[in-house]
């Protein structure tokens, strides 16, 4: 089982960014932890956190071609306006599902707005860096029953 977590901008800065609305957890202890319980469940998992879009792009497709199990996409800010990254998303046969350690529908209005997850499989937001492993879990148990 082969699972890829994508972060996107600003997310490197977890644990000093924000923490009142992030979490004071930094991306390492987030990724080592989710790397840990796929791990205990049989799998391996593949991260990239950037800050530029096309290489995020490039990551969708890649993992796309290389079709891995599923992917879980943090896109930052892009989630409320990269029609390239929901295209990217859109162009590839994984399942994505979309995750936010913040409840971007309680916050400004230009949160709401997902472009993104109309393409993915659901939507995560606002449970912390539980989120992430929430995702695992639903993952994990779809791979072993057989995604539909
Ligand atoms: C975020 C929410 C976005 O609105 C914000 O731009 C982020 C983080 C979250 O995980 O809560 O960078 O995706």
């Amino acid at each position: 089982m082969r699972i890829g977590i994508l972060n996107g901008p600003n997310l490197n800065r977890l644990g000093t960014r924000e923490p009142d609305t992030y979490g004071s957890e930094t991306l390492e202890d987030i990724i080592n932890g989710c790397v840990t319980f796929l791990a205990a469940n049989g799998g391996t998992l593949q991260h990239v956190q950037t800050n530029h879009e096309g290489v995020a792009i490039d990551t969708i497709h890649q993992w796309g071609d290389e079709s891995l199990d599923a992917i879980i996409i943090n896109p930052g800010a892009w989630t409320h306006y990269s029609y390239a990254i929901r295209d990217a998303i859109a162009s590839i046969q994984v399942p994505v599902l979309e995750v936010h350690l913040s409840n971007i529908h309680q916050r400004e209005a230009f949160r709401h707005q997902s472009v993104t997850a109309a393409v993915c499989v659901g939507q995560i937001a606002g449970l912390g860096a539980d989120g992430y492993k929430l995702a695992l879990q639903y993952f994990i148990d779809k791979i072993r029953g057989g995604m539909e």
